[in-house]
C-alpha cells in the first residue's frame, strides 16, 4: 500500500476537507482524471457543474487552484476532477505528472454557479458546448441527467485539436451505447489525422449556428446552453446566442482563466484629500473588522494580510469564491467573469478584483 502523503496547505479556521486519491486515469498525454474517496463523507452534496478548490503547498509556495467536478453527485463518496496541463503551470503539472493514488489532498467544499438543478420537475433540453478541459463540468452535468427517463436528449458540441486530445472520449462512447438516443456528441477537431471522417474545425459562431439550426435547437424555448472553454470560443458562442435572441437566463458559462486582463484602471481618487488610503469595514461571522486599504491594493489582498479568513481561490475574478455584498459606499470592480451586471447592481461584488473608492465602504460576507 503506498505511503500516504499530505499535500495540504495550513489554513487557519477555514473548513477544508481531506480527500484520498483513489484512482488516477490518464485521459490524454496532458490530462488526468483524478477520482477521490471522501472517506469521512464530508461532502454531502454538490450541484453538477460545480468545482473543488485544491489547497496545496508546492515548492514552498501555497497555492489554491479550482478544478471542476466531472462526476455525478449520485456516486458520492466518490468524486472526480480532471486536470489538463498548462505550460509552466505550478499545480497542473504536479497533478498530471506526480500525484499518486493513495495521496491525500485538501480541498474547499464544492462551489460555483455553473450548475444544473437536476432535481427540477421538468428538465430542459441541454445544449453543452465545450473545448479541451472545458468538458469537465459538462461531463458532470451529462452523468447527472442521462439516466433520468424524463430527461430530454443532451446535445454536446465538443472541440479538440486531434483524436488523441479528446478527454473522456471512451466514457462518452460508453454513455452513448448505454443510453441510446439520450446523448448526441458532435466532435470538432482542428488538426485531425488524415483518416478522420468527422467534422473539422474549431468551435466558432458559424459552425455552432449551423449545427443548432440543423438540430432545430434555437426553436426549443426550453433549451439551456452550458458553455465552457477558452476565452475566444466562449465569446464567439455567447455572441451567437445573443444574436439569436436566447434569453440570458438560459445561457450559462464557466471561465477557467482570464487571458486578457483589462487595461490598467485609473487608481481610485483619494477620499477627502488624503493619500489614497481608505478605511473600510468588513462583516464576517457576525464580527465587524476595520481595515485600512492602501492605494492600488485590492480588498481581498488587504483582508488576507490582516489575517481575515476569507474564502477565495483564483484571485482574478473568475471563480466567484470571494463574492460578498456591498452594503454601502463606493468601490471599483475591475474586469471579472463571475458575476453579472444585474447582480452588481443588486450589491454583489468580488473582493479579489475590487478597490475602495470611499471611506464609508462596508462589505458583508455574511449576507452573500
Ligand atoms: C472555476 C474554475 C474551474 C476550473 N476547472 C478546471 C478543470 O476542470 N480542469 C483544468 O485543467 N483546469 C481548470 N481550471 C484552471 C485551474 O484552476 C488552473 O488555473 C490551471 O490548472 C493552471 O494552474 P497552474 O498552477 O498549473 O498554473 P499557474 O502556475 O497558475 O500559471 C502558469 C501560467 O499559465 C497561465 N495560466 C494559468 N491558468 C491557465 C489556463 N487555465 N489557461 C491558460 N493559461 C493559464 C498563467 O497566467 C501563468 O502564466 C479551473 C479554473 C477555475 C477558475
Ligand atoms: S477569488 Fe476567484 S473570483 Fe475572487
Amino acid at each position: 500500500m503506498p505511503q500516504q502523503r499530505y499535500l495540504c496547505g495550513l489554513i487557519q479556521n477555514m473548513h477544508t476537507i481531506k480527500l484520498k486519491v483513489d484512482t488516477i486515469v490518464r485521459e490524454t498525454p496532458d490530462a488526468v482524471a483524478i477520482y477521490f474517496r471522501d472517506e469521512k463523507g464530508e461532502i454531502a452534496h454538490f450541484w453538477p457543474g460545480q468545482f473543488l478548490t485544491l489547497v496545496m503547498q508546492l515548492d514552498g509556495k501555497s497555492a489554491r487552484r479550482s478544478y471542476s467536478i466531472c462526476t455525478s453527485p449520485t456516486v458520492l463518496p466518490m468524486i472526480g476532477i480532471c486536470v489538463k496541463r498548462v505550460a509552466g503551470g505550478l499545480v497542473s503539472n504536479y497533478l498530471v505528472d506526480k500525484l499518486q493514488e493513495g495521496d491525500v489532498l485538501e480541498v474547499l467544499e464544492p462551489y460555483g454557479s455553473f450548475t444544473l438543478n437536476y432535481k427540477m420537475a421538468q428538465l430542459p433540453t441541454l445544449v453543452l458546448i465545450g473545448a479541451g478541459s472545458g468538458i469537465t463540468p459538462l461531463m458532470s452535468i451529462i452523468k447527472s441527467v442521462i439516466d433520468k427517463p424524463e430527461a430530454p436528449k443532451v446535445h454536446l458540441f465538443y472541440g479538440n485539436r486531434n483524436e488523441q486530445s479528446i478527454i473522456f472520449k471512451e466514457q462518452l462512447e460508453k454513455l452513448i451505447d448505454k443510453y441510446p438516443g439520450k446523448l448526441e456528441v458532435t466532435h470538432l477537431l482542428s488538426q485531425p489525422s488524415s483518416s478522420y471522417a468527422g467534422m473539422k474545425g474549431r468551435i466558432e459562431a458559424g459552425i455552432i449556428q449551423a449545427l443548432c439550426n440543423e438540430k432545430q435547437l434555437f426553436a426549443d424555448v426550453s433549451a439551456n446552453y452550458y458553455i465552457c472553454g477558452p476565452d475566444g470560443m466562449m465569446h464567439a458562442v455567447l455572441g451567437l446566442l445573443d444574436s439569436q435572441g436566447i434569453p440570458a437566463d438560459r445561457v450559462h458559462k464557466e471561465s477557467f482563466f482570464l487571458a486578457h486582463k483589462a487595461e490598467p484602471v485609473a487608481e481610485a481618487p483619494a477620499a477627502g484629500g488624503g493619500d489614497g488610503t481608505h478605511q473600510i469595514k468588513i462583516k464576517l461571522d457576525g464580527q465587524v473588522h476595520d481595515l485600512t486599504v492602501k492605494p492600488g491594493k485590492y480588498i481581498l489582498e488587504t483582508a488576507l494580510e490582516h489575517g481575515l479568513d476569507l474564502p477565495y481561490a483564483c484571485t482574478m475574478g473568475v471563480c466567484g469564491m470571494c463574492r460578498a455584498v456591498k452594503v454601502q459606499g463606493e468601490m471599483l470592480i475591475e474586469e471579472q467573469e463571475a458575476i453579472s451586471e444585474s447582480e452588481i447592481e443588486e450589491g454583489a461584488c468580488l473582493t479579489c478584483v475590487s478597490k475602495p473608492l470611499s471611506n464609508d465602504l462596508v462589505i458583508d460576507y455574511d449576507a452573500r
